[in-house]
């Protein structure tokens, strides 16, 4: 079984991320041929700084490792090491319905948060397709909020198996409902776009007071809480097991501790829980070289297997004899 997944580089990781995309491709990892890569060229059609683009790639790559990618099992790469992949997404724009990119909601949402309009943000999802296709995946493990562009990698493997014959292998999702559930301070969707995350690796200082700063509505202390609709409990769920959960949802619906307490609760276990990634972050920057090399050697593993399936493309499109 072959896995591949990708996290756009476009800002610092958050625990949305962590547990939308990251830990459930770090579960995967060891049930089959695991391909993660830094989306590098998707970031460009937000990220407009190169600098920013470089250092956030390598910071992907870095706290990805910290937090428990083996690089032995899974291919770890940057997408634009395999450039052939915009071949393929050329390609498969040619046979892509103008209608089907104009449905997709993340080009609508985006445009409504203000992004420029751009040609690439339109067709984002057909350079995705190309991303999944290219690699002949057979599982694509990422958050709710993909499930459409994975359809649309199907759509447009099956458009080109019915205009050139069987040459793409149709992609299944794996849908994490966590990425749903992980809300950020605000209540809303974790997201960088929103300016309500808590990052993985954020220092402990700034990491408190963003704890300490989740909304909550203004149920007194002494009054029961409802552990469903508050932020602090569903944060905590995440963390805890689920025997403390349950203590703590009891503690909730019981009354006579106010959020505050809750909030302490929440930063500890949320520090406790990423400090072996904090120092396994450390002992990779201790290695210069670490992250190149394994970069290096993902994207070998990865031109291998596009290379093969970019020769059979192109031999049944008519590009090559
Ligand atoms: N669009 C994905 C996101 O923003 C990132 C991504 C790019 C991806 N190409 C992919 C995810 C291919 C899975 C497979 O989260």
């Amino acid at each position: 079984m072959r896995i591949l997944s990708g996290i756009q580089p476009s800002g610092v990781l958050h625990i949305g991320n962590y547990f939308g995309m990251m830990r459930p491709a770090i579960a995967l990892q060891s049930e089959g041929e695991a391909f993660y890569f830094i989306a590098d060229y998707h970031a460009l059609t937000s990220l407009k700084n190169p600098e920013a683009l470089r250092e956030n790639s390598r910071r992907v790559a870095l706290d990805f490792l910290a937090c428990g990618l083996d690089p032995e099992r899974a291919a770890l790469f940057r997408q634009s090491d395999v450039p052939q992949v915009t071949e393929l997404a050329w390609i498969l724009s040619t046979v892509t319905p103008m209608g089907l990119l104009e449905r997709a909601h993340s080009y609508k949402d985006k445009i409504a948060r203000g992004l420029p309009a751009s040609a690439g943000l339109f067709s984002y999802p057909v350079l995705m397709a190309a991303d999944i296709l290219i690699y002949d995946s057979d599982v694509v493990p990422v958050g709710r909020d993909q499930k459409q562009h994975i359809e649309i990698a199907r759509d447009l493997a099956i458009k080109m198996n019915e205009t050139f014959g069987e040459i793409l292998k149709l992609p299944e999702p794996r849908i994490h409902a966590t990425t749903e559930t992980v809300p950020g301070l605000d209540g809303q969707k974790m997201s960088k776009s929103y300016g309500n995350t808590i990052d993985i690796f954020g220092p402990e200082k700034e990491t408190r007071k963003r704890v300490l700063s989740i909304v909550t509505d203004s149920t007194p202390v002494e009054a029961p809480k409802d552990p469903e609709a508050s932020t602090i409990f569903q944060l905590y769920s995440l963390f805890a097991t689920p025997d403390e959960a349950a203590e703590t949802r009891a503690a909730f619906a019981k009354g006579g501790i106010g959020y505050g307490d809750f909030k302490k609760q929440l930063f500890v276990r949320l520090w406790d829980y990423f400090e072996p990634m904090r120092k396994r972050r450390e002992e990779i920057l201790a290695q210069p070289d670490y992250i190149d090399e394994v970069l290096a050697h993902g994207a070998a593993r990865a031109n291998a297997i596009a290379n093969e399936v970019m020769a059979r493309v192109r031999r049944a499109v008519g590009l090559r004899g």
